[in-house]
């Protein structure tokens, strides 16, 4: 069978080539992004694998069901880049892998926190280079701090897990409580007072649009001056004008993000020789208390086996016609 995978990078052809030895799938590779523009390339395919920046909206899949697609395979968690609608209405089925590696994305929410915090990114640069001074680098302990949690499922749970090992105080918002996190000593409490009481907030619900901008102007105004805010979810929780507001303003005292609202014409590529035009992008850059990575938090050897081979089962069943465990509604 054959299978359009857009997006694709080296490391992505290396894990899926690993893993096909069993199916024998006849991938084509393309390393662009999927959009109307692109799902043309599917012609001759039944299934695309897509991932988190592919435009999968009604105009593509008007595109893709013309040629015949019959299956839409995510090769990540969050589906906000597809309509579910649109697929539903041309019969192709959507799979996406929920869960590959919650630890993955927890630990990489961490780094940013320890690395904001204790400035390790610049201390490296500093020393490699003979300066031995301290002189900006302090940072604070996490011990007794109040960490704040929005969206406890696999990842935000595992995050409370790790992050109460530093014995900071969690308290938490979700739309449905986790009792193992109660267990744990997590509080829930309302979203006004996760955003009000903590000394560090990490986003891990998905984007929707009860979510979209869930960090903007007036949420920020509630928050704790210096607040570190850090997030590894999806771009568009944060309102990015008005987290540069805060950071000016002081009231964000760090900010750390895997994510970022536009990331689709950025993240992943090299763009070192190229002029960028996102302005945002550049002003944020311009914050010494702001940490930015490029959607890597996924990206650890555990996963990528995970992704990798969660995909291709998601991808038999829908072949052999078994019941698809993956499947989103
Ligand atoms: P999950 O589905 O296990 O958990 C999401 C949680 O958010 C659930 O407990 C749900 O009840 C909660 N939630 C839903 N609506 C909410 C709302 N309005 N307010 C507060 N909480 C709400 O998903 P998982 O696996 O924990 O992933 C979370 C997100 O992380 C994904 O949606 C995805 O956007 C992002 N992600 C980012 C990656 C990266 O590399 N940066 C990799 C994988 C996922």
């Amino acid at each position: 069978m054959k299978i359009a995978v857009f997006s694709t990078k080296s490391y992505d052809q290396e894990y899926f080539e690993k893993y096909n030895d069993e199916h024998q799938y006849a991938f084509s590779f393309y390393e662009t992004a999927l959009n109307s523009d692109t799902a043309k390339l599917t012609s001759d395919s039944k299934v695309v694998c897509v991932f988190v920046n592919d435009v999968v909206d009604k105009e593509t899949i008007k595109v893709l069901a013309a040629n015949g697609v019959k299956l839409i395979a995510l090769r990540c968690a969050g589906y906000n880049n597809v309509d579910l609608e649109a697929a539903e209405s041309h019969n192709i089925k959507v799979v996406r892998v929920p869960a590959y590696s919650p630890e993955a994305v927890a630990e990489h929410a961490l780094a940013l926190i320890l690395t904001l915090n204790r400035k390790t990114h610049k201390a490296y640069n500093r020393v490699r280079e003979g300066n031995f001074s301290l002189k900006n680098l302090i940072g604070f302990n996490l011990h007794n701090k109040t960490v704040g949690v929005i969206g406890t499922g696999q990842i935000g749970a595992t995050f409370c897990k790790i992050i109460k090992g530093f014995g900071c105080n969690i308290i938490a918002y979700d739309i449905a409580e986790n009792q193992e996190l109660l267990d744990l000593g997590v509080t829930y409490v309302s979203l006004e007072e996760v955003f009000k009481q903590s000394d560090i907030i990490s986003l891990h619900c998905p984007l929707n649009k009860h979510t979209k901008h869930i960090v903007n102007k007036s949420s920020i105004a509630t928050m704790k001056e210096g607040v570190m805010i850090i997030n590894t979810s999806r771009g568009a929780l944060i309102n990015t004008a008005d987290a540069i507001e805060g950071l000016i303003t002081k009231k964000i005292g760090y900010l750390g993000i895997d994510v970022y609202e536009q990331e689709e014409n950025l993240f992943f590529e090299d763009l070192s020789e190229h002029i960028i035009q996102d302005e945002q992008i550049l002003r944020l850059l311009s914050f010494p208390n702001v940490l930015i990575t490029s959607h890597q938090a996924y990206f650890t050897k555990e996963a990528m086996d995970q992704i990798t081979t969660i995909t291709l089962e998601n991808i038999k069943s829908f072949e052999t016609g078994s019941e698809i465990a993956n499947e989103v509604n």
